[in-house]
Formats: structure tokens, sequence, C-alpha cells
């Protein structure tokens, strides 16, 4: 006979915004759900991140705009999308049918821009919270981006929070010198939790033509080459900061999330490997259910931060 399976409890909350199980889609890595509904059961991730929505639609750079690297990927897109209004009233009724968390990316040129999209997505049905994406760089302020100056990462963060009455997530880039500071002043700035971290800056050359292999000449980075340097920054911003933290870089099997959870984070976020296995969210969550059983363990909250300090040697 079967042994009988106790019963896993896979749910945790972001502060305010409970999800079913850890597991979300990374933002720009999974469109707007759609696009996938025919490869995955979208009812049972724990949630969907969409790709980043601004004021104004916008068309993105020019191609060639993806590249593969050993281990990884470089893309350049541009942040390529609907705008607003059309997401509202194109994109937002299927996504309520998805039966699983909607969490809508935002970014902006300006921080009256992240205002405005929070407001406006607010009073929209099915939208669950959202996820503000600081990479982004801030044209009245000469271009610097908003992710790489705490004080405008806070700015960002309050404007957004007095905007919205949704659960806002900020989501960090991990290129700067002190990721802790900058967790700490979206953290005192009001997150409700933070997601890191987005894609790092890298560039590829075809030696053969001398020339770049992307037409925007630099691009972000994703995929397994990235995991080491983002669990080293998830570790350090969940040590330092009192609100929930979603882990995200290189997360493609069940055992990388599991590293993230142990780490301190209390969800994770699935990006690249969407695009070389539709499948690898549902393998993700029945793997953590898997692990959950081997170790003894009922609930996914209890192994979240419980790494043990000290190798295994
Ligand atoms: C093609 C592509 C498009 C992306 N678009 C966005 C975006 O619109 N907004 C955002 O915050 N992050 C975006 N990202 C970053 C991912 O959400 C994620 O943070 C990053 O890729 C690291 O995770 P991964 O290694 O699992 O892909 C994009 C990444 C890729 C590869």
């Amino acid at each position: 006979m079967e042994p009988v399976k106790a019963p896993l409890d896979l749910s945790v909350s972001l502060g305010p915004l409970a999800l079913a199980n850890p597991v979300l889609t990374a933002s720009g890595t999974f469109g707007y759900a759609a696009e996938f509904a025919s490869l995955v059961a979208l009812d049972r991730l724990g949630g969907v991140v969409v790709k980043g929505i601004s004021l104004a639609p916008r068309p993105g750079n020019p191609p060639p705009r993806v590249v593969e690297t050993p281990c990884g990927m470089l893309n350049a897109i541009g942040l390529e999308n609907v705008g607003v209004k059309r997401f509202i009233s194109d994109k937002m009724p299927f996504l309520r049918t998805c039966g699983c968390r909607v969490i809508v990316n935002i970014l902006g040129d300006s921080i009256d821009e992240y205002g405005m999209l929070a407001r406006e997505l607010s009073g929209v049905p099915g939208i669950d919270g959202l996820e503000v994406n600081i990479s982004c760089p801030n044209v009245k302020k000469g271009g610097v981006a908003f992710g790489t100056v705490p004080e405008m990462a806070a700015a960002v963060t309050r404007t957004v929070k007095q905007a919205t009455g949704l659960p806002v997530i900020v989501k960090l880039s991990p290129n700067v010198s002190d990721i802790v500071a900058m967790a700490r002043a979206v953290a005192e700035a009001g997150a409700d939790a933070i997601s890191l971290i987005n894609t790092l800056i890298g560039m590829a050359i075809d030696a053969r033509t001398r020339r770049p292999k992307l037409a925007n000449v630099i691009g972000g980075l994703s995929g397994p080459a990235i995991k080491p340097v983002a669990l080293r920054m998830v570790w350090q911003v969940a040590s330092a900061v009192p609100i929930p933290v979603i882990g995200i870089g290189g997360i493609g099997t069940a055992e990388d999330a599991i590293e993230f959870l142990l780490a301190g984070a209390t969800a994770i976020e699935v990006g690249t490997a969407n695009f070389y296995n539709p499948a690898a969210t549902c393998q993700i969550i029945a793997g953590i259910e898997n692990y959950l059983r081997q170790q003894g363990e009922t609930s996914v909250r209890a192994i979240v931060g419980s790494l043990r300090l000290g190798t295994s040697l």
C-alpha cells in the first residue's frame, strides 16, 4: 500500500499579499501570461508578474535584441510594451481568468510617471500587486537610474505607496556597489516586499565582424550565469531588512529555487528558464513538495531563511 502523504502547506505571504505557493514568473519572460497558457497550468502558479508597463506604449530597441551567452542570455528589448491603457483593455481580461495572483510590473521615466501608473492600475479588478522596476533612467535627472541612488529609489517607493492601496514590491537592480543600502532605503520608504535581482549589465562582441552582437551594444545578462550573484544579494538583503524578499536570477530547477528560500527568500521568480523549459515553474512547485517531504517539513515557510552556516565538508 502507498504510504499516506502528509498534507503540505506551500502558502506564503508577501506582506499583505498571500500566495498559494512561492513560485512566480519573472517580468518580461512570460509575456502577459496568455502566451504561455497552452504550455503551463497557470492556476498552479503562485502568480504571474507581467511584462513591464509604462504610461505610453514603447516600441523597444532595434534588433538584434537578444543574444545567447555561456550559461545565459543578453537582452536589450528596451522595455517594449503596449502602454497602460491597452494593457488594461486588452490584456487584463485574460489575466483575470488565470486563477493565480496577477502582479503588474511598472516602469517610468520620472517619479511622477510611477505615481500616475500606480494610480491608474489601482482601481482595476484582478490586479493583486505592483512590482516597481527601478532599473530605469530618470529622464528629468539626466538619466541616472532610480535603482542606483538610495534616495531616488526611496522617493519612487514613497510616491507609489501614496498612489495605491495595492501591495508594492520594489525590484532592485544588481548594478550597484551596495545592494543592502538600496534595500534598506526602499524598506524604510514603505515597500511591502523587495524582489531581486534584475539583469546585470553586459556586452557581447562578434570578433569576426568586430561589431557588437546587440544593436544597443550593451544589454541585461540573465540565466544560470547570474545565479551565484543573485543568491549572494538575496542572502545579504534578507538578512538586513524586515520585509519579505523575492529571489530572482538563474532559477531553472526546484533545487535552484530551494537554495533561494534557504538564503531567506519568501518567494522566487522564474525568468530565462521559461524560454528554454516552459514547464519549469510547475516542475519547481512539484520539486519543492518533494524536498519538503524528504526533509520532514510540512510547510514551505519552515525552510525560508533556514540556511545553516558552516560548510558541509
Ligand atoms: C527578455 C527579458 C525581458 C525582461 N523584461 C523585464 C521587464 O520588463 N521588467 C523587469 O523588471 N525585468 C525584466 N527582465 C528581468 C527579469 O524579470 C529577471 O529579473 C532577470 O532576467 C533575472 O532572472 P532570470 O535569470 O531568471 O532570467 C527581463 C528579462 C529578460 C530576459
